[in-house]
């Protein structure tokens, strides 16, 4: 994927989506700088990935909703590295919920985690990818940017501005040769899927394992997707090759999402 030497800058890299996006990055020959809120589990995962794959790896502490830690944290990569090329958008999901369980406080709550978090990130980077002219963004979000989720209402509506941001990016970094993505997952089993499915199973009073099947019978893949399948989607749009993608929004959900585009 003609990554060799590339920095690659990935948020909520501890567990779950980020860390495989990491591990990915890192096999492809790129040089991680990643973050979480928890130095020791941040920590960790480097070490792991240092020695799966012997890529560069620095990690450091930091909640991407505090916007100082941000800046910190864009300041010590950039100094480690002297520039950043590729940024993986990131964060935890807001709590499960129907529309109506929330007051605004909570939205305020899920637009920090998930959409300033995302604009905190490339405001940071972004400058460096433009002195180089060369670029790759990808935000995180969800299959609710497609087809809102039953019960996660604040994630359906604090990631349909990532979206609308990150097309609205594109359009003004694409003559840089800079590109600006969203990827949409539905179901990636990872420790929040976890928790989603424990959460399901107690308010239908049923067990995790039941509930697990019944999603992955609903999915016409008949199964929950595997974290290293979307590490690779996003290393794929990280690369040289992906150049003309750009403005898009693409799906890894083993064709859940039922609407035509
Ligand atoms: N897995 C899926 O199928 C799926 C589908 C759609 C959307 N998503 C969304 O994708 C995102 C990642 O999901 P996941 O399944 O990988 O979740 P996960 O297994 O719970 O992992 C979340 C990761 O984010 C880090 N993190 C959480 N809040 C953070 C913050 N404020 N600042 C920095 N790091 C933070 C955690 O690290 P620390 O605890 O060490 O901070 C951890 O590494 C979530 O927003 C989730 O809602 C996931």
């Amino acid at each position: 994927l003609q990554l060799n030497d590339k920095v690659a800058v990935v948020a909520a890299a501890s567990r779950g989506l980020g860390r495989a996006v990491a591990e990915a990055l890192a096999a492809e020959g790129a040089r991680l700088a990643i973050c979480s809120r928890d130095r020791g589990r941040i920590t960790a995962a480097a070490d792991a990935i240092r020695d799966a794959t012997g890529s560069d790896v620095l990690a450091l502490e930091c909640d991407v909703t505090d916007p100082a830690a941000v800046a910190r944290f864009a300041a010590t990569v950039l100094d480690h590295y002297g520039t950043a090329h590729i940024l993986f958008t990131n964060a935890g999901g807001p709590p499960p919920g129907s529309v109506l369980d929330f007051g605004a406080d909570d939205y305020a709550a899920a637009v920090e985690l998930n959409l300033l978090s995302t604009i905190r990130l490339v405001n940071a980077f972004l400058p460096a990818m433009q002195r180089q002219g060369w670029g790759r963004i990808v935000a995180s979000t969800s299959i609710s940017v497609k087809q809102p989720l039953p019960n996660l209402a604040l994630s359906n509506v604090a990631r349909a501005g990532v979206v609308a941001y990150i097309k609205s990016l594109s359009q003004r970094v694409a003559a840089d040769n800079i590109t600006a993505n969203t990827v949409a997952p539905g179901y990636i089993m990872t420790e929040r899927v976890d928790q989603l499915l424990d959460d399901r199973a107690a308010r239908e009073e049923r067990t995790p394992a039941e509930v697990r099947e019944d999603l992955a019978g609903d999915i016409p893949a008949r199964r929950i997707g595997r974290p290293d399948e979307f590490g690779a989607l996003v290393a794929f749009l990280a690369s040289e090759p992906a150049a003309y993608i750009t403005g898009t929004t693409l799906l890894i959900d083993g064709g859940m999402y039922q609407g035509l585009m």
